[in-house]
C-alpha cells in the first residue's frame, strides 16, 4: 500500500502513514496530540485542523460549513490521508474560538456604550443667576425658574424638598448653581428640577431588569451612556415560589404581599452594593431608574395585589405603570430619581418582552422573525414589523439553572459546554473562568442534554440507561443519574451530577417552549420553515451551542446562520429606554401594537407541549438534521426510535 509524508506544523514534525488513513492517526504516528472529546465521532469540532497543502479528504460534516471547508479546515477524526500532505494543529484556544464563532451565533454583551442621536434625559448645567438687590426683589424661585426659561425649560416642576433648601444653595454657590434636571419623562410634557448643588454632578442612571429567577442590575454614566458595572443575583423571593403562579399564590395569603415587596427590594439593595464596590459610584448619585421585568414582577416590586393576573380573564392592575420617585418605593438611592417601569402588554407578556423586542431590532425587521426569550417564563413573538403576535409558556427555570441539582447561573465555575465520548461515555467540559466545576449553567445543560441524548446515554424520553457499561450512569438518591465530575474534579467537593428529575425539568421546559412558538406559527398560517431568523434572548451563557438546542427541541430545526443569540436582550432594552427618550417611545410603541394570544384558553398548546416532552420531539420529520444523526448512528436502541 502506498504511504505518504505528513508534515504537522507548527512542530515541523513528519511521519508516513498508509493511504487512507485518519489524519487523527497520522497525529498520532507522529508522536503528537490531538483533543477528541467526542470520541472521534464528527460531533464536537474540537479536532479541526488547517489542511495547508497535500492531498487530504475531507468530509463534510455537521460541524464544517461550506465556508469552513473554503478556508481550509478538516475534522482532523474524519479526514483521510490520499497524498503527501502539510497540516496545521491550531491551538486549543483558536479552535474554541473558531467553534464559538462560526458555530453559536452573535452575541450583543453589556457593558458597552450606546451612542442614540443625543443622550437627552437627563441633563446637568450651571446656571449664572443675577443676585438679587433692592432693585431687584425677585423671588428665588421665579429667578431660577426664568434661568431655566433660557434653556428651554418651561415650566419645571420642583419638588417641597428641594423648595426647603434651595434658597441657601443658590447664595452658597454664588448664585451659580448646578442643576440637574431630567427632561423627558413618559406621560409628562414638563421637565422636572431633580437637584441643584454648588458643586457639579455626575449622574448616573440603573437599568433594572426583575427576572422570576435572576435580578440584573447595569450602572450607567447618564452623561456619557457607557455601563460602569453591572451585578446580578438570584430574585430573593425564589424561596417562595419558583415560578409567577406560586409567588401570586404566595402574595394573596396574610402579608404575603408586602413580605414579597421586601426580598425583591433586598435583592436591589444586594446588588446597588455590588455596583458601589465595583464602581465607587454611590447609590446617591443615581439619578434614574428603568425597570424591566414581567407583569407579575412589575406587580411585587410596586406592591399591587397580582392575584387578577391568573384569574380569567386575566386582568392586571395596570400594563403601563406612571413613574415613581425612588422615596416612594423604598429604594436606597437618590430620593428624587425617578424610577420608570416598562410598559407591558399583558399579564404573560410584559415589559421584559416589550422591552425585549425593542432591543432585538424585531420591530424594525422586514424579515418573519422569531423571538424567544428563554427565562422561567418563556415569552415569544412572532412577527415583522408589520404585525406582532406574542404569547408567553410557563417553561420554569430550569435553563437559568434553579431547579436542577447542580445548575447555577452563568458565572464563574460553571460548566457552560459539555462533549461525552460516544464510547467510553467519559465527558469533557468547559467551565467559565477556567477552573475547577462549581455547577452547570443553561448553556451547559442544554449541551450535555444533546450530548446524553446523541451517544444514547439517555433515550428519547430522557430515561438514564442504567446497563451501560460506565459508572459514570448509577442510581443516585434522586433516583438514575449521570455524573458529570467527581468529587476531585470539583470546587466544592461534591460530586456534579444530572438526575433524571433535572432531565425532565429540562425537557419540559424545552418543550413549553417548543409547543409555544409552534402554536403562534400556526394560528397565524405560518410554517416554522418559513421563519428567517430565530432571535434568542434569555440569561444563557455566551455560548450557547445552536446545534444542541436543535437537537434537544428546544430551537426549531432551521439552519444556524438564522439564529442570533442576543443575551439579556429584556436588561437591554431597559439600559436603552434609560438613556433615549426615543427609545423610550419605542417601546411604548411596541407594547400597544402586539397582538396577545392566550394560551391557557388553547387545547392545541396543551397537545403540542405533551407531543414535544421528546427528544427531539415525538415527530421527529420536524427536525430534519437531528434525524440524520439518529439515522446514521443507527439510534441507539431500536425501542427508542
Ligand atoms: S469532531 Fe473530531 S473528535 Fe469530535
Amino acid at each position: 500500500m502506498a504511504t505518504h509524508k505528513v508534515t504537522f506544523l507548527p512542530a515541523e514534525i513528519s511521519t508516513d502513514v498508509p493511504t487512507g488513513s485518519l489524519v487523527t492517526e497520522a497525529v498520532k504516528t507522529a508522536g503528537l496530540e490531538i483533543s477528541q472529546p467526542c470520541g472521534g465521532q464528527g460531533r464536537c469540532g474540537r479536532c479541526a485542523v488547517m489542511i495547508e497543502s497535500g492531498k487530504v479528504r475531507r468530509r463534510s460534516t455537521i460541524r464544517l460549513n461550506s465556508d469552513d471547508l473554503k478556508a481550509g479546515f478538516a475534522l482532523a477524526c474524519q479526514a483521510l490521508i490520499e497524498g503527501d500532505a502539510v497540516i496545521s494543529i491550531p491551538d486549543q484556544e483558536r479552535i474554541e474560538r473558531r467553534l464559538v464563532t462560526e458555530h453559536t451565533a452573535r452575541a450583543i454583551e453589556l457593558p458597552y456604550a450606546y451612542s442614540p442621536d443625543k443622550l437627552q434625559v437627563i441633563q446637568t448645567f450651571q446656571l449664572t443667576l443675577q443676585p438679587p438687590s433692592l432693585d431687584d426683589s425677585q423671588d428665588d424661585l421665579s429667578r431660577l425658574s426664568d434661568a431655566l426659561r433660557e434653556f428651554g425649560y418651561d415650566p419645571v416642576d420642583v419638588h417641597l424638598s428641594i423648595l426647603q433648601r434651595f434658597g441657601s444653595i443658590l447664595r452658597d454657590s454664588d448664585w451659580k448653581p448646578h442643576i440637574l434636571l431630567e427632561t423627558s419623562r413618559p406621560g409628562a410634557g414638563r421637565a422636572r428640577l431633580i437637584a441643584i448643588d454648588s458643586a457639579p454632578f455626575q449622574p448616573f442612571g440603573v437599568a433594572l431588569d426583575i427576572g422570576t429567577t435572576t435580578v440584573t442590575a447595569y450602572l450607567v454614566d447618564l452623561m456619557s451612556g457607557k455601563v460602569k458595572a453591572s451585578a446580578a443575583e438570584y430574585n430573593g423571593q425564589i424561596a417562595r415560589g419558583e415560578d409567577v403562579i406560586s409567588r401570586i399564590i404566595y402574595a394573596g395569603k396574610g402579608d404575603g404581599l408586602n413580605e414579597l415587596g421586601l426580598l425583591v427590594r433586598e435583592t436591589i439593595q444586594d446588588l446597588l452594593e455590588k455596583l458601589q464596590r465595583r464602581s465607587g459610584v454611590s447609590p446617591e448619585e443615581i439619578y434614574k431608574v428603568t425597570v424591566a421585568g414581567n407583569t407579575t414582577m412589575i406587580h411585587l416590586f410596586l406592591r399591587l395585589p397580582p392575584e387578577t393576573i391568573r384569574l380569567t380573564p386575566y386582568i392586571p392592575a395596570l400594563n403601563q405603570p406612571p413613574c415613581f420617585l425612588a422615596r416612594d418605593l423604598d429604594l436606597p438611592i437618590h430620593p428624587l430619581a425617578s424610577v420608570d417601569c416598562l410598559p407591558g402588554v399583558a399579564s404573560y407578556v410584559g415589559a421584559d418582552i416589550s422591552a425585549g423586542v425593542l432591543a432585538s431590532g424585531l420591530a424594525e425587521s422586514d424579515s418573519l422573525t422569531l423571538f424567544i426569550d428563554v427565562g422561567t417564563n418563556g415569552e415569544i413573538v412572532l412577527g415583522t414589523r408589520e404585525w406582532m403576535l406574542t404569547c408567553a409558556c410557563s417553561a420554569g427555570p430550569a435553563f437559568e439553572g434553579a431547579g436542577v441539582v447542580d445548575g447555577m447561573r452563568a458565572t464563574n465555575g460553571a460548566i457552560e459546554e459539555v462533549w461525552v465520548h460516544s464510547e467510553t461515555y467519559e465527558p469533557t467540559y468547559r467551565v467559565i473562568g477556567g477552573g475547577k466545576p462549581h455547577g452547570i449553567c443553561g448553556s451547559g445543560l442544554i449541551s450535555l442534554l444533546s450530548e446524553l441524548f446523541v451517544t444514547g446515554v439517555i433515550d428519547r424520553s430522557g430515561s438514564v440507561k442504567l446497563d451501560l457499561d460506565t459508572p459514570r450512569v448509577r442510581e443516585g438518591e434522586h433516583g438514575p443519574e449521570y455524573v458529570v465530575a467527581w468529587p476531585n474534579e470539583t470546587d466544592t467537593g461534591q460530586d456534579i451530577v444530572l438526575t433524571k428529575v433535572d432531565i425532565n425539568n429540562l425537557m419540559r421546559a424545552k418543550a413549553a417552549i417548543y409547543a409555544g412558538y409552534s402554536v403562534l406559527a400556526t394560528s397565524v398560517g405560518v410554517d416554522l420553515a418559513d421563519v428567517q431568523q430565530v432571535l434568542v434572548g434569555g440569561a444563557f451563557g455566551k455560548y450557547i451551542n445552536v446545534e444542541n438546542a436543535i437537537k434537544i427541541g428546544l430551537l426549531p430545526d432551521l439552519p444556524w446562520d438564522s439564529f442570533h443569540f442576543l443575551g439579556n436582550t429584556s436588561a437591554l432594552g431597559a439600559y436603552m429606554g434609560l438613556l433615549s427618550s426615543e427609545s423610550r417611545e419605542q417601546i411604548q410603541e411596541i407594547a400597544a401594537r402586539m397582538t396577545y394570544m392566550e394560551l391557557s384558553a388553547d387545547n392545541t398548546f396543551f397537545d403540542a407541549f405533551t407531543a414535544a416532552l421528546f427528544l427531539p420531539h415525538t415527530d421527529i420529520s420536524r427536525f430534519p438534521s437531528v434525524a440524520e444523526i439518529w439515522e446514521q448512528d443507527g439510534g441507539h436502541s431500536d425501542e427508542n426510535k
